[in-house]
């Protein structure tokens, strides 16, 4: 067979073959998708939970996950719609699920089903303060991949300004519970740590827009957040030697002792006041000095029209 000939046997083929897998995703997410884009609003189930029964299609496809199948995550609902839930799902998926179940009580499977994908992640966050909080305290407030990354539908790019961790919103995302009095008193956590960083020289950089200025994970890391006295916390001692020191070159034992939690200090505060007044001071004289000059101008206009009369 001649070399052209192959080609024209083959070229079909393997065009049929690429197009195989991608038509049977599709198709199987099409399939949840015509109930699933159409159904609007919320349902209780027997459990008491709300569920949001709407997956917008268009949102769903422009996500970083828009070319999974719905059941690459809800291993359980293979059968369409879902009538059995029996497919069977990796041990270790499983295992993590009813780990989270907890939190997760609507398809922990698909919560779990991150592992399958993000293995490293998901162990750096079982095994952060905020996943020990879950399958060791037996609580629900330490944060999961959704709290901190928003519906598993619509996930994006870090680095998309909407998406909840970017820069522009991660500060306000950890602030959901950093910043919620009741977390704070229960966990025994420094008095509100919102408060001081946006206080601090790097919140108020941030808020203006400095692009380097530390957002949280910047100091904490995104995944293996540790407690402050955790001696594998990048907060702890001397690591932040190598923390601060990623931005502030020839950081020394001396300059990371700066709180970075705390307002700056009395000095820069009173400066600061003292800052203000002074151009308030200036601006007032201004002001008063040309309404003055003003009043003479018309009293002597008003006086000289008077002598000419
Ligand atoms: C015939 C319409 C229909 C189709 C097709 C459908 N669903 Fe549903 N789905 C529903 C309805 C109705 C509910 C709410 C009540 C219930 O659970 O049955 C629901 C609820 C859910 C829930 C919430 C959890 C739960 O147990 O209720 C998930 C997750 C879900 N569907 C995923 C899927 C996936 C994945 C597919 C595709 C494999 C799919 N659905 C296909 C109608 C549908
Ligand atoms: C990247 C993984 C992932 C993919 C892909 C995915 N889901 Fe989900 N979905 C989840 C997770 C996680 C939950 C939350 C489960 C929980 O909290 O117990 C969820 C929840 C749901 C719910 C219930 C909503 C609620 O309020 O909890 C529905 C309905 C649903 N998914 C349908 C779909 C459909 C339809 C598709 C395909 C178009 C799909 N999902 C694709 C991970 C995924
Ligand atoms: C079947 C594999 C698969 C599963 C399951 C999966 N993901 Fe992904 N995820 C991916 C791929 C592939 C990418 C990379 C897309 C890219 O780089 O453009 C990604 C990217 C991401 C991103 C990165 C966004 C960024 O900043 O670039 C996040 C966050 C994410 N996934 C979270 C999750 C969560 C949470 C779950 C579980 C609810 C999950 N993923 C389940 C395959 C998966
Ligand atoms: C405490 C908040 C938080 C939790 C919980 C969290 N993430 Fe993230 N995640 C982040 C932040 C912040 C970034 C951005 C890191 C960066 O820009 O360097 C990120 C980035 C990512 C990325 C893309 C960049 C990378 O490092 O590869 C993936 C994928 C991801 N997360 C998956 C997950 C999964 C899966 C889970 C659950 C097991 C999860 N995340 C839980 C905050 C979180
Ligand atoms: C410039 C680095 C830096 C940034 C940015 C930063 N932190 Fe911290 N954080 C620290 C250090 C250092 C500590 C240890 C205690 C201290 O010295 O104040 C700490 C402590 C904490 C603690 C423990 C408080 C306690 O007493 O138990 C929490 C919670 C925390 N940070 C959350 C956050 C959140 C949320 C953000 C974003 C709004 C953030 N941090 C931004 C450096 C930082
Ligand atoms: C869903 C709520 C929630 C979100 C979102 C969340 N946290 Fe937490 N975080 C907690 C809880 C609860 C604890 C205390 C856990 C414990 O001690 O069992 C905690 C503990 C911590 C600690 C350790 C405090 C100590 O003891 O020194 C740090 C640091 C921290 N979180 C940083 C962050 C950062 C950074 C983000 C955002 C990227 C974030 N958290 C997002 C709930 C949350
Ligand atoms: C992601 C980068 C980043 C990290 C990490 C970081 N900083 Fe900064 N820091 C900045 C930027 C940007 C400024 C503002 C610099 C300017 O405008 O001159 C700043 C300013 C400061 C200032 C006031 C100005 C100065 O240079 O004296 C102090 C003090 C400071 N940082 C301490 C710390 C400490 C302590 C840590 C570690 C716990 C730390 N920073 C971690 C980026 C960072």
């Amino acid at each position: 067979m001649s070399y052209k000939k192959l080609l024209t046997v083959f070229a079909p083929l393997l065009f049929f073959a690429l197009l195989l897998p991608q038509t049977v995703f599709a198709q199987e997410s099409a399939n949840c998708l015509a109930c699933h884009s159409a159904m609007k609003g919320k349902l209780k189930t027997s459990g008491g939970t709300l569920i949001e029964l709407n997956v917008d299609t268009e949102k769903f496809r422009s996500s970083v996950h828009g070319s999974l199948s719905c059941t690459d995550c809800h291993m359980r609902f293979s059968d369409n719609p879902h009538s059995s839930p029996s497919a069977s799902v990796p041990p270790q998926v499983l295992s993590i699920s009813s780990r989270i179940s907890s939190k997760h009580g609507v398809d922990p499977v698909a919560a779990a089903a991150c592992n399958r994908c993000h293995e490293e992640i998901y162990n750096k966050v079982l095994g952060s303060v905020h996943g020990k909080n879950i399958t060791d305290k037996n609580q629900t407030d330490g944060a999961l991949c959704l709290d901190c990354h928003g519906s598993p539908h619509y996930i994006t790019s870090a680095k998309d300004p909407t998406s909840k961790i970017s820069r522009e919103n991660q500060v306000e995302t950890c602030g959901r519970c950093h910043g919620d009095k009741k977390i704070i008193e229960k966990y025994n956590l420094q008095e509100n740590v919102m408060n001081s960083f946006q206080e601090s020289f790097h919140g108020r950089k941030l808020h203006l827009g400095h692009m380097r200025a530390p957002v949280c994970a910047s100091c904490h890391n995104s995944h293996d957040i540790k407690s402050k006295n955790d001696p594998s916390s990048p907060v702890f001692g001397k690591n932040k030697l190598q923390t601060c020191g990623k931005c502030h070159e020839g950081a020394n034992e001396k300059f990371i002792s700066a709180i970075t939690h705390r307002p700056p200090g009395p000095i820069p505060h009173y400066a600061e006041k003292a800052l203000i007044l002074l151009t308030m001071g200036v601006f007032a004289f201004v002001v008063l000095h040309v309404l003055l000059e003003a009043f003479s101008d018309i009293r002597d206009a008003i006086f000289r029209k008077e002598r000419e009369e």
